[in-house]
């Protein structure tokens, strides 16, 4: 019994001796008022490393299973002669300091025990919300969220820890770099989950974000547009709501607005393009104005003159989506608000464009695809005419 335990005492002396060298890394997180385990329980720690020799510790990688799997590393990772030296010690110690070790041992432990993802967003959800702590902190917590939600299963229980409610009621922060995670959190929690995705649209949350777009800030306006797009992506809700809150006018500036940054316009084209597959696939649903409207395709065709060949490419897309909706053939009769010209411009760019031949030339297939749909489609509506 005695011994047994000198030995476990041992193994976490080397333990925490092991660990405070390594990489998984404590954290001292004074909000939460004690240690506490590097959050995301290796994804931070995965991203941050540098040290090869760790590498090949596979057991790091999720963090541990339990106490018990941490001591087995121990045993594995420390000097023998080491532990040798300090089991030597500990026979010279008094009853009475045995047990004190013990205690301050058992105490260790309970610091060191491994909190699960759960307990970590708790902490960090704790902390964003309450308001008696720094702008750093908030920010910390917001950046622990960020690499929590990236696991499906965290992202679903971010709702049910009070997070998502706290999120969405940051996102009117009067600190742009806080809004911008916040927005950042929930377009990545309810990317290609539909429970989130419900969850946000529930709590209200996509009003703001379409507000957001808006901002001066363009990172915030970028993360915004990003979280828009995972929340109503093939969301029937969603997209209602999208064109009730004036998410269709919110785009169509983004689009036309020349100064804006190239990133905003890659998002809105491809935002605008999903928009148009949805109406695709169905087809039953009325189709908005929005889409039978120069004042949308026009600025979307001009940024084909853009010189990033990756939003020509979005563009091409866009407007082929754009060209097989029905309302398409108001607009075709009048040549697709300048498409042709447009199409003939870009041509005698892709030919000219130099560093990225080979991109350039997939993106003028496309191009070409596109002109043939308009002609297809300009073809049935002069014989439709014709009839
Ligand atoms: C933890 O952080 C707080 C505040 O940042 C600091 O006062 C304290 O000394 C730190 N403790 C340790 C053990 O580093
Ligand atoms: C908020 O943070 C302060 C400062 O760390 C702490 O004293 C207080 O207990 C925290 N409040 C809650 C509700 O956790
Ligand atoms: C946030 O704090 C308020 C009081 O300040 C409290 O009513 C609410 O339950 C807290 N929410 C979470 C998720 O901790
Ligand atoms: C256009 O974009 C610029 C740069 O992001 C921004 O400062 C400006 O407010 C935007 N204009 C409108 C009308 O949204």
């Amino acid at each position: 019994m005695e011994r047994s335990l000198l030995i476990f005492a041992l193994l976490v002396v080397a333990t925490v001796t092991v660990l405070g060298t390594s990489r998984a890394e404590v954290v001292n997180n004074s909000a939460s008022g004690g240690l506490l385990w590097s959050s995301g329980a290796g994804h931070l720690a995965e991203n941050t490393e540098t040290d090869e020799s760790l590498n090949d510790h596979d057991e790091f990688d999720g963090g541990f299973p339990s106490l018990d799997g941490m001591l087995q590393w121990a045993i594995g990772h420390s000097d023998p002669a080491k532990l040798e030296l300090k089991a030597h010690d500990v026979q010279q110690l008094s009853a009475d300091e045995i047990q004190k070790r013990q205690m301050e041992i058992k105490e260790l432990v309970e610091k060191l025990e491994m909190p699960s993802d759960a307990k970590l967003m708790q902490n960090a959800i704790k902390d964003l919300n309450n308001s008696s702590l720094s702008l750093e902190d908030h920010h910390r917590a917001l950046m622990e969220l960020l690499v929590l939600v990236e696991a499906i299963d965290n992202a679903n229980d971010l709702h049910k820890l009070g997070g998502l409610s706290v999120i969405i009621r940051e996102l009117t922060n009067s600190d742009s770099g806080i809004r911008t995670i916040c927005a950042w959190i929930i377009g990545k929690a309810s990317q290609n989950n539909p429970v989130v995705q419900e969850q946000v649209l529930e709590l209200g949350g996509l009003p703001t974000l379409i507000m957001m777009v808006k901002s001066s800030f363009t990172e915030e306006a970028i993360k915004a547009l990003y979280a828009v797009s995972s929340v109503i992506r093939n969301n029937h809700n969603g997209i209602k709501l999208f064109y009730s809150e004036g998410g269709d006018l919110m785009v169509q500036g983004v689009l036309s607005n020349v100064t804006a940054d190239v990133r905003l316009h890659r998002r809105s084209v491809s935002l605008l393009g999903d928009l148009a597959e949805y109406q695709l696939e169905y087809s039953s649903k009325p189709e908005p104005l929005f889409f039978r409207n120069c004042a949308l395709v026009r600025p979307v065709l001009d940024l084909t003159a853009s010189y990033d060949l990756d939003l020509q490419e979005k563009v091409l897309v866009a407007v082929k989506n754009l060209l097989r909706l029905k309302s398409a053939e108001l607009l075709v009769v009048d040549g697709f608000c300048g498409l042709k010209g447009a199409l003939e411009k870009m041509r005698h760019r892709l030919q000219q464009e130099q560093d990225r031949r080979d991109y350039a030339i997939d993106v003028e297939v496309l191009r070409k695809e596109v002109y043939l749909i308009y002609l297809d489609k300009l073809n049935k509506v002069q014989l439709l005419l014709l009839e």
